[in-house]
């Protein structure tokens, strides 16, 4: 929910002809990127990998979550968006170096996970491509994205959303000239400290309009349930 106004806008900025989601469970974050897809009429296939079992850090869950997702994808995003249930590792070797122009890392947050589903995925993605990773400002227990992405912060061009959880966005040196990218993607790379505060903020706001948006629109449905008991007698 935090991020999904960027999540939303950056694919249509990038318009990925390749997309994977490492981590989907849900599918949230996937179904912003394959919105996105849908409503700017890109060419772009979308892989989800999971194993839609859970991990340490979610729990395990039922099948009920594969099968709402798989329902969700083939009733809305059919012809572009593919659900892959295995292993990330186990993925991997289906896509070729270099192919994946928008990789987001939303897997088991500890160190050592993410670094080396990082590790194993940084040579698929192309020149110029853009790498997210979820939760970047979490520290509670055993998560440590923010260790990793302390140290990608020094190696690779970068910029950091604080809200929510915090998502990191890199980009992967080549391809185009950063001048030849879209709009949203020069802001995000420019070297203009105003610029980034604005972009933080923008987004940091959008993420806010939604979760207010959705608040009020679940006690606009506790209202009409409880008015509808009171008139059916059962208060
Ligand atoms: C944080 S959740 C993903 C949240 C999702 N992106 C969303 O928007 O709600 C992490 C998911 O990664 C999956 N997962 C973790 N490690 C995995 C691995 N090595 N291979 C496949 N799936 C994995 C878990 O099953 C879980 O569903």
């Amino acid at each position: 929910m935090d991020h999904a106004c960027f999540g939303y806008d950056l694919v249509a900025a990038k318009a990925p002809r390749l997309l994977v989601e490492l981590g989907s469970q849900r599918g949230f974050s996937f179904g912003v990127f394959c919105q996105s897809v849908r409503s700017h009429s890109q060419d772009c296939t979308c892989y989800a990998v999971d194993t839609w079992e859970g991990d340490q850090h979610t729990g395990s869950y039922g099948e009920e979550i594969y099968d709402a997702l798989a329902g969700h994808v083939r009733e809305h995003y059919r012809h572009y968006a593919y659900l892959l249930r295995m292993t990330f590792d186990a993925a991997s070797p289906q896509f070729s170096d270099g192919s994946i122009d928008l990789l987001h890392i939303d897997g088991l947050h500890t160190y050592e996970a993410v670094s080396h589903d990082f590790n194993t995925w940084y040579p698929k993605v192309a020149e110029g491509g853009i790498i997210l990773f979820h939760d970047i400002a979490e520290r509670q227990g055993d998560f440590g994205v923010w260790r990793l992405w302390e140290e990608l912060e020094q190696q690779h061009q970068t910029f950091a959303f604080k809200h929510g959880h915090g998502l990191g966005v890199l980009r992967k040196p080549g391809g185009k000239p950063l001048e030849q990218e879209s709009q949203l993607i020069q802001l995000l790379f420019a070297d203009s400290p105003e610029d980034r505060q604005a972009l933080g903020e923008l987004y940091s706001i959008g993420g806010q309009f939604l979760k207010s948006r959705r608040q009020a629109r679940k006690f606009r449905q506790s209202r009409e349930a409880a008015v509808k008991r009171k008139l059916s007698g059962k208060s």
